[in-house]
């Protein structure tokens, strides 16, 4: 089931395979200069983001294309390179500019920009613009972290996941906006590949699945167009990983979902999904990809009150299966043995006062059986069990103490204690699971659902459920964790107002999550 290929043999593949991948290094073009451009149309069309707060900077993004939605992927731009100068700001209108410069957009990478600022004061709030010709992009606000020995006051941060943007209006992204966070989180399925049409005049473009760089460069760009999602970027730095959709449903390293897709192409079409990835989001430069590679697990600090360890949860798993043997062998991996390594040595050095995984697939045991026998999905952990109980038995070894992490996929919210042995209430909980539900995936949900009254009524390390649409705020002081679940009671319609529906506590080395009484 599962195949194994040399992947030098795959890099050359992709290099001179039909979907076109070019030199991924940034700034670097084998096309024409122009010097003074001039646009027709607005090439801010896409709007600003920024994102990976540092003690002394951020990333900054944009990407000009005038004609965000042309077929061809490359946004209604020539095949030049074109300048584009960027300004940060003490004030929203530019009268104190602190830095300013000038990155290259190349047609390599479909004309996007990613200006690493540095040089910025910690825990400061920005303001940002860029610049090409005479046009001016809209104004976005930043935040840079506190400094590293600094012991910040309170992190305000949300997360969100599962914006399907033909199922629904990103109506939770606009009430997003108006909170106010150091940082939003996005675990994943940013975007869908499907050919989805759904019934809002919010069809996908194009109009099929996609496989190659141009599709998933519409697909991206169609998604940025969406004002309220245009909001919530231009408003706080954003730090986003993947989940499946962003290439395609569940997908497991180089092995499809459907067994037709030979690796080979199934390696070139996850290339040109992940190059789109990079192009539409703000990340920095060492995640710019390589071939059908890229690295997107990373870690960043918020001084010594918390540590994000952002993880991905598909490029290197093994392949999902429902083979009772195969589920058990202790071989098989989730996060690949890098990538493992790398977590639970950061979960057991790390400064932080609390140790946030943000991820893509629900951890807790999720049995839906509730009789004594087990029904357990198989794309989250609970199909790679030995692998959670590794991650488990190492921080209770290490001694990691206030885990949290907090999930996307499951397109609900939920919230469970994560036991050393799920089979035992007594075992020892090793951290709290926040679930969030999703921006819009499975269209305007309800208070309860089938799967909540199973999961409820089956694992009662599980606390709290709700299937409808929104986001999770968090707030987090020395002594305590606070998530707020925000949910809007339709994304059918687009005006529907955020209220909280639950809120739950952690305290600083207890564990184990309480509901707070508003
Ligand atoms: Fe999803």
């Amino acid at each position: 089931m599962s195949y194994r290929i040399d992947r030098r043999q795959l890099l050359t593949l992709a290099g001179a395979g039909g979907v076109g991948l070019a030199a991924t290094v940034a700034g670097v073009s084998a096309a024409p200069v122009m010097a003074d451009p001039k646009h027709h149309l607005d090439p801010f069309t896409l709007g600003v983001a920024s994102g990976d707060p540092l003690p002394d900077g951020v990333v900054l993004w944009t990407r000009l294309a005038p004609e965000p939605l042309v077929a061809d992927g490359l946004g209604g731009m020539s095949r030049h390179v074109v300048p584009v100068r960027w300004e940060v700001a003490e004030d929203e209108r530019f009268r104190h500019v602190v830095k300013h410069g000038v990155e290259r957009a190349t047609p390599e990478l479909g004309h996007a920009v990613h200006a690493e600022v540095h040089g910025l004061r910690p825990d400061r709030e920005y303001f940002y613009r860029f610049r090409s010709g005479t046009d001016v992009s809209p104004v976005g606000r930043t935040r840079t972290a506190p400094a590293a020995s600094a012991r910040p006051r309170e992190l305000a941060f949300a997360f969100v996941s599962c914006s399907n943007y033909p199922t629904g209006y990103f109506t939770p992204y606009r009430h997003l906006a108006a909170e106010s966070l150091d940082l939003v989180v996005h675990l994943g399925d940013y975007i869908y590949e499907g050919p989805a049409a759904g019934t809002l005049g919010r069809a996908h473009l194009p109009a099929t699945e996609i496989f190659s760089l141009a599709d998933y460069r519409v697909r991206h760009a169609q998604y940025k167009t969406d004002a309220d999602l245009q909001l919530a970027h231009a408003r706080f730095p954003w730090a986003v990983t993947w989940d499946d959709h962003e290439v395609e449903n569940n997908y497991a390293d180089e092995v499809s979902e459907d067994a037709a897709q030979d690796p080979e192409s199934f390696l070139r079409r996850r290339a040109a999904a992940y190059q789109a990835y990079y192009e539409h989001m703000p990340l920095r430069r060492s995640a710019v990809p390589h071939g059908p590679d890229m690295r997107i697990y990373r870690r960043l600090r918020y001084g010594r009150l918390a540590e994000f360890n952002l993880l991905d949860g598909r490029q290197y798993r093994d392949d999902q299966t429902t083979d009772p043997v195969e589920l058990d062998d202790p071989a098989r991996s989730m996060l690949g043995a890098d990538q493992e390594r790398w977590l639970i040595d950061g979960l057991s050095h790390s400064a932080g006062t609390w140790n946030i995984v943000a991820q893509q697939t629900v951890m807790a045991k999720a049995d839906r059986d509730p009789g004594p026998g087990e029904l357990l999905p198989n794309d989250n952990w609970n199909g790679y069990e030995p692998a959670r109980q590794r991650l488990f038995d190492g921080v209770v070894r290490r001694r990691v103490e206030n885990l949290v992490v907090i999930t996307g996929d499951a397109h609900c919210s939920m919230v469970a204690d994560l036991k050393q042995n799920f089979d035992d209430p007594a075992s020892r909980t090793v951290g709290t699971e926040f679930l969030g539900t999703s921006v819009t995936s499975g269209g305007d949900g309800a208070p309860m659902d089938t799967r909540g009254t199973e999961w409820l009524a089956s694992n009662p390390h599980m606390k709290f459920y709700d299937a409808r649409r929104g986001y999770v705020r968090c707030t987090v002081d020395n002594r305590t964790w606070r998530s707020d679940y925000r949910a809007v009671p339709r994304v059918s319609t687009p005006d529907a107002a955020v209220s909280t529906v639950a809120s739950f506590v952690v305290e600083e080395g207890r564990p184990g999550v309480h509901a707070e009484n508003a």
